[in-house]
């Protein structure tokens, strides 16, 4: 919440844009928009945030780490978006339920405090779903960038993509960019795809229901998707995926990216996996899954073998073949 609260006084933008030199507390409390009886407490605010490394103190001004770097409005891998998104006071209340829902049949402590479950509610309420799709395009750039700088080779020979649950299309979009090569879809609820429009020849939005049927390609992209979801749900997923691919040889696959829980060692990473797989059961219903739980959905959906590729920090790509 204090990290909210600094990017929206625009805190990281304040010290970017005071140059290579540390600012000083005195002119970054006189460079943003504070109520005069406020100005004492944004050195407490900066405390908590230089402590857990989002700034540095150095000759008695702040400059940014990495960390914050990441949170400019003008870097293009900006995770923001994301991290509004999740500190929204309509993702953050089911939290208050987690105890009452353990107590009743409720199916996640979404629905106990807004009565849907998560994707219904994100459909209807178009304020909510916007900051949602916004704050998954923005995870979804960084994730890209990554993918493409690093592993390009895992699209090699691939002729066509359907990036499925791919919302508002970052990831197919950049995929296409990259690649004119590929046909690439996204396939999305209507809710989320219906009124967007592309001008990119070989990328188009499909309407549908990945529960009921996926669109043909050689690989199928599953990005922050099987997460959000129970076991059975997913082996579903996985056998209309499978149905799916086109192509028999090597280039025919599933490219799943999640996290795999355990699979970095650092206890930071641990904890971050685990607070993860409580807000998968807190929002959505879904869980985060040890490479065991992983092999059990693959073998379930009838595919033959796969490979775990880590790809950046916690998350991983899984690739899955016929
Ligand atoms: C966690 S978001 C991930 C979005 C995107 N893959 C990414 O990582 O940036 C899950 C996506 O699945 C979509 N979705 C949910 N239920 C779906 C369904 N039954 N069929 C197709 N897409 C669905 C949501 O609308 C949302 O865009």
């Amino acid at each position: 919440m204090s990290l909210k609260c600094a990017i929206q006084l625009g805190i990281p933008d304040a010290i970017h844009g005071h140059g290579p030199n540390p600012m000083p507390l005195s002119l970054l409390v006189s460079t943003l928009q504070l109520h005069s009886n406020k100005t004492q407490f944004i050195y407490r605010l900066m405390r908590l945030l230089t402590h857990s490394g989002f700034f540095v103190v150095q000759e008695e001004g702040y400059i940014l780490t990495n960390s914050s770097r990441l949170l400019l409005k003008n870097n293009p891998c900006a995770v923001s978006p994301f991290l509004l998104s999740m500190l929204d006071s309509t993702i953050v209340e089911p939290w208050q339920f987690l105890s009452t829902w353990f107590q009743t049949d409720d199916r996640t402590p979404f629905e106990t405090a807004h009565g849907k479950p998560f994707w219904e509610y994100m459909g209807n309420m178009p304020k909510d779903g916007d900051a949602f799709n916004a704050g998954m395009a923005s995870d979804a750039r960084l994730v890209m960038s990554v993918l493409l700088e690093k592993h390009k080779d895992v699209f090699e020979g691939v002729g066509s993509v359907v990036d499925v649950g791919g919302g508002t299309g970052t990831m197919a979009k950049a995929i296409a960019k990259a690649f004119p090569q590929i046909e690439c879809s996204v396939l999305d609820l209507p809710q989320v795809v219906a009124d967007l429009k592309t001008d990119i020849p070989n990328f188009k939005y499909v309407q549908g229901d990945m529960f009921n049927a996926i669109p043909p390609a050689d690989a199928l992209l599953l990005k922050w998707i099987l997460h959000d979801w129970s076991d059975e749900e997913c082996v579903k997923i996985l056998k209309n995926c499978k149905a799916a691919i086109t192509s028999n040889d090597y280039k025919g696959k599933v490219m799943v990216i999640d996290m795999v829980v355990g699979n970095k060692k650092e206890e930071d990473s641990m904890e971050t996996q685990l607070f993860f797989d409580m807000l998968m059961m807190t929002l959505p219903g879904g869980k985060e899954r040890e490479e065991t739980e992983w092999v059990e959905l693959i073998k379930e959906a009838g595919f033959s073998t796969y490979k775990i590729f880590p790809i950046m920090g916690i998350r991983s790509l899984i690739e899955i073949y016929p």
